[in-house]
């Protein structure tokens, strides 16, 4: 089976098609950088503009890559939330239309459950697929959540964030250091020449019980340590160990938080499972070296995306379609978009507890 996949939903344009068989024939990705970088951030009404105006030629592209005619294609699957209404509604627009037109099916697919899913997208290139059920660390710039993944639509959420999610935490330091936008990648950067010692940061929740993240208190404290240096441009050696001590942070952070819920897993499935990190956070290799060790100590096995699919992108998306469409028929074409949509529905609602919208 071949499937195209669209991804809308924050500020990459992109498309893809691939194969039940994990061949990703082709994969396009447009991001919107450059849009959003005099604003420091995403701005939605921007966004929803720019995928307008490229949505139709990145799919064009995408199936011309593939090799491929349209009508060669099986399904056509689109994140339909959560994430930013304007831009997902281009893209189920888009993709209903040419399900449509092709007399294909739809289908919706939740944005989380691409990333959650990509390491089973796997082939002679990336490694064996990674069976179920598994332990999800998933790290980007709208989430930040630990969930069981039991099957390609059975997730228990273990824990989330309290506050920010660890990408806009990364993403708020590097604005603050004057770094730009997208902050994940050049924090890495910069933090490569710091000492990670140097600035004692908080790290939010270390040591109690559970399975949540908090990361406001750290990001308020990267603010009062610049405000804290002397006045004047920042020295390129203090960007470098404030980055360095700030992805520390974060690192421990993750570590114990998944520490427990590997706790919690094991007692559910006392077989055991792989630790699986994934999300645009999860292209950073020092975090990934970081919860690599964890899963080392505590034997068992450890995957990850590739680093390219790591950050969004349609190839994930047309995945988790092809994962769905492998369990039987499927028609989404009734589906409208969801800006809110969390992959384990009963953790919806916890009383006193902030959510995210993403
Ligand atoms: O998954 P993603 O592409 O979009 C969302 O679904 O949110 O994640 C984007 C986030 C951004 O916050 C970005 O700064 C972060 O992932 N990110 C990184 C790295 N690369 C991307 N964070 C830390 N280190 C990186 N190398
Ligand atoms: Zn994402």
């Amino acid at each position: 089976m071949i499937v195209l996949g669209i991804e809308t939903s924050c500020d990459e344009t992109a498309a893809a098609v691939v194969t039940s068989d994990g061949r990703i024939l082709s994969n396009e990705v447009l991001s919107q950088i450059r849009q959003h970088t005099p604003f420091g951030g995403v701005v939605p009404e921007v966004a929803a503009r720019a995928h307008l105006e490229q949505t139709d030629r990145i799919v064009k592209q995408a199936i011309q890559q593939s090799g491929l005619k349209l009508s060669q294609i099986d399904a056509i699957a689109a994140t339909t939330g959560p994430g930013l209404i304007g831009g997902v509604l281009v893209g189920v627009m888009t993709a209903k239309a040419i399900a449509l037109s092709q007399d294909k099916p739809f289908i919706a697919v939740n944005h989380l459950a691409g990333h959650a899913l990509t390491v089973r997208l796997r082939n002679s290139e990336y490694g064996d697929p990674v069976a179920f059920p598994y332990l999800l660390l998933l790290v980007s710039g709208g989430h930040c959540q630990l969930l069981i993944v039991e099957g390609a639509d059975r997730f228990i959420r273990l824990g989330t964030t309290l506050d920010d999610a660890l990408g806009e935490a990364f993403d708020k330091t590097a604005k603050m250091l004057g770094l730009g936008f997208p902050g994940g990648p050049k924090v890495e950067q910069c933090a490569k020449t710091g000492n990670p010692d140097r600035f004692p940061l908080p790290r939010p929740l270390k040591g109690r019980k559970g399975a949540d993240f908090s990361f406001s208190g750290l990001k308020t404290k990267v603010r009062q340590t610049i405000e804290a240096l002397p006045p004047g441009p920042l020295k390129p050696q203090d960007v470098a160990d404030l980055t360095a001590s700030f992805q520390q942070a974060a690192g421990d952070v993750l570590v114990d938080r998944t520490a427990n819920a590997l706790d919690l897993f094991s007692r559910r499935h006392p077989d055991g499972g792989p630790l699986v990190v994934a999300g645009g956070v999860a292209a950073n290799t020092v975090l990934r070296a970081r919860l690599s060790a964890l899963a080392h100590e505590r034997n068992i096995d450890f995957a990850a995306p590739p680093v390219h699919l790591c950050t969004d992108n349609a190839a994930m998306i047309a995945w988790a379609g092809l994962e769905r469409l492998q369990n039987g028929p499927v028609n989404d074409m009734d589906i409208k978009p969801r800006p809110r949509w969390p992959l384990d529905a009963n953790a919806e609602h916890q009383p006193g507890k902030k959510e995210k919208a993403r």
